[in-house]
């Protein structure tokens, strides 16, 4: 299992809880929260780029209890496939990783999780849930810990579900926009501009790949030449986000390294891909480890056309396909409600 003894940390180590305390002008009692979906890799940077969009998501509740401890009451929206024991269900183990840093883990807390998403699609579902759970208490406490200082606890939480430590899916739901991971092991995370007309176009085929499969299928070596390629191409999608250079980011998303292997878990994959660039996108991957697939695109007009080109070839084999057509949610998780 991995923790946050797992983080390699950096010069600063863990966040210090008093000194990024912002408490509430009044106690709260219960918070609920939004946790947004995700893509992940963003086609050439494998498991250091991702971006968050507005929906779907997932809405957590945390309320204080009299009975000590942290304890999830209750599930909706999973079909009972994730677990009610707080110490092994993903919100439940960021929560837990958070409130032991704090030395509050005797405070009673009761936590209810609304899914929102599905499972094993490729949109950042066990990385919102992870996200979602330490957001919820920080606030309930009132805000010990900055949004960032809550990196290493949410990255603990999804490295339960999927056992690899990466966050390139909860940087972006936690931090908004899109993130880029220096380093995965000291979670130096930065922020990276939005170009204004840039918009995603997602599209959820209705089958599952767990993200443990489809990373056991990556390959354990690549030749220098291709990551000299991946490399570039890393380069010059930055370079084409902060000068808002939408040709370069198209001519830049290309993924040399998961997509030759991952493809074969999506059916019909290079038909959608074909599709989306015959409708105008910039680009188009794999989101994270699939099944879903996104197309960044400059416009919304566009980014509507390519989803509903995309969904069209998944329901003509036929597999039931969800659409959403986003702009880059700058915010990430947020409060909804709170008394
Ligand atoms: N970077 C991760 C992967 C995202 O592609 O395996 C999925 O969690």
């Amino acid at each position: 299992m991995f923790t946050v003894d797992r983080w390699g940390g950096n010069p600063k180590g863990l966040p210090n809880p008093v000194k990024g305390a912002h408490m509430s002008a009044q106690p709260l009692k219960e918070v609920r929260i939004f946790s947004p979906a995700t893509v992940a890799n963003v086609a050439c940077g494998f498991d250091v780029l991702g971006f968050c969009i507005d929906a779907p998501g997932d809405e957590i509740v945390a309320r204080f209890s009299t009975t000590p401890g942290l304890r999830i009451t209750k599930i909706t929206g999973d079909d009972g496939r994730l677990p009610l024991d707080s110490k092994k269900n993903t919100a439940g183990v960021s929560a837990h990783a958070l409130l032991r840093h704090l030395g509050k883990s005797d405070l009673g807390i009761e936590m209810e999780i609304h899914k929102k998403m599905p499972f094993g699609s490729g949109l950042g579902s066990s990385a919102a849930s992870a996200v979602g759970g330490a957001f919820v208490v920080n606030r309930l406490l009132g805000d010990p810990l900055t949004r960032r200082q809550l990196l290493p606890f949410v990255v603990a939480g999804e490295a339960a579900a999927d056992g690899a430590w990466h966050a390139d899916n909860v940087g972006p739901c936690l931090l908004g926009g899109i993130t880029l991971i220096r380093s995965n092991a000291e979670l130096d995370v930065m922020d990276v501009p939005i170009p204004e007309r840039l918009w995603a176009a997602v599209v959820h085929p209705d089958i599952v790949v767990l993200t443990k499969v489809a990373r056991e299928i990556m390959p354990r070596q690549i030749q220098l030449e291709t990551s000299t390629q991946q490399s570039g191409n890393l380069g010059g999608l930055l370079c084409g986000f902060f000068k808002s250079d939408y040709a370069l980011i198209g001519r830049s998303l290309h993924d040399l390294i998961a997509e030759p292997h991952r493809h074969r878990l999506i059916p019909e994959f290079y038909r959608a891909k074909a599709a989306a660039m015959a409708a105008g996108a910039l680009g188009f991957s794999i989101s994270g480890a699939g099944p879903s697939v996104f197309a960044l695109c400059d416009g919304e007009e566009t980014a509507r056309k390519v989803a509903a080109a995309v969904a069209a070839v998944f329901s003509s084999v036929p597999i039931k396909a969800t659409p959403y057509v986003s702009r880059i949610n700058p915010k990430g998780v947020h409060v909804l409600s709170e008394s």
